[in-house]
């Protein structure tokens, strides 16, 4: 069952983003493989999300494996495949019962076949869904999206079904993986303070928050800590201050 959580936002957060880092050291802190970090990690994504979805926020996004992570070893690689699977497994049935639905970010097709099968039934599975949309970035990386983003408009162009001159921003939006609304929020949990190739096209105006926490040790109370962080922020987007 979801924490009851006593606590209202009170300015529009319609897309939350999360860098879920510090697996790594958290396993090493406790002297485990680092790949147990990823799995207490996983453990953690079902209570944030139903919180999330608890606030009325409708799109969650979670970093899961960038395109840069496939420098890490193949052991590391397979574990953190080994635990999305569970984790689709284990959730799955709770998110549907929520009525919330699985998109991915990211090519699958480099995605181990057994990987990409739960992630595509998954993604099938809660298509109709109504409610939040749980967004999982998986071989994903923001130049990678806008580079693709560009070339299926540039297709369009050359095959004579756009004019140049109707590209806009929001056109550009609608090119990338998901036509999702620009993040409000980006959390990126143990202390490291970059983007690592995150939604760059969707984080233009988010307000940015850094926790020293690291992803394991996340749960819904840190959560609500920074939202009322994100209460406080005063959000201008290059005019005046508007509250
Ligand atoms: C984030 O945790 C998970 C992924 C990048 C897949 P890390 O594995 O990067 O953990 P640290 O940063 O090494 O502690
Ligand atoms: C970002 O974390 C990617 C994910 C959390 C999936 P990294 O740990 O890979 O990023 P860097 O290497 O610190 O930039
Ligand atoms: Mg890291």
């Amino acid at each position: 069952m979801a924490k009851v959580i006593d606590f209202k936002l009170s300015k529009k957060l319609d897309h939350i983003a999360f860098i879920m880092d510090g697996n790594g050291r958290w396993a090493k802190l406790r002297g485990l493989p680092r790949h147990l970090g990823h799995k207490k990690a996983c453990e953690k994504i079902r209570g944030i999300f139903e919180c999330c979805d608890d606030l009325g926020i409708k799109v969650v996004s979670l970093y899961a494996f960038s395109t840069e992570n496939w420098s890490r070893p193949q052991d590391e690689i397979d574990h953190l495949m080994d635990y999305l699977e569970e984790f689709l497994a284990r959730e799955l049935p709770a998110f549907i019962s929520r009525g919330a639905k699985l998109l991915i970010s990211g090519d699958l097709s480099r995605i181990r076949p057994k990987t990409r099968q739960a992630c595509l039934d998954a993604v099938e599975k809660t298509k109709d869904g109504k409610g939040a949309i749980l967004n999982i970035c998986l071989n994903y990386g923001g130049r990678d999206e806008i580079v693709r983003a560009a070339r299926k408009l540039a297709r369009r162009v050359q095959e004579g079904g756009l004019e140049v001159e109707d590209i806009d921003e929001k056109m550009f939006a609608s090119a990338l993986w998901h036509d999702l609304p620009d993040v409000d929020l980006m959390i990126r949990t143990s202390g490291e303070s970059r983007l690592s190739n995150y939604l760059l096209y969707q984080l233009a105006y988010a307000e940015l928050l850094f926790t020293p926490t690291k992803w394991p040790d996340f749960d819904e109370d840190k959560l609500i800590e920074c939202l009322k962080e994100y209460e406080g922020r005063n959000r201008r987007y290059g005019g005046l201050t508007n509250e």
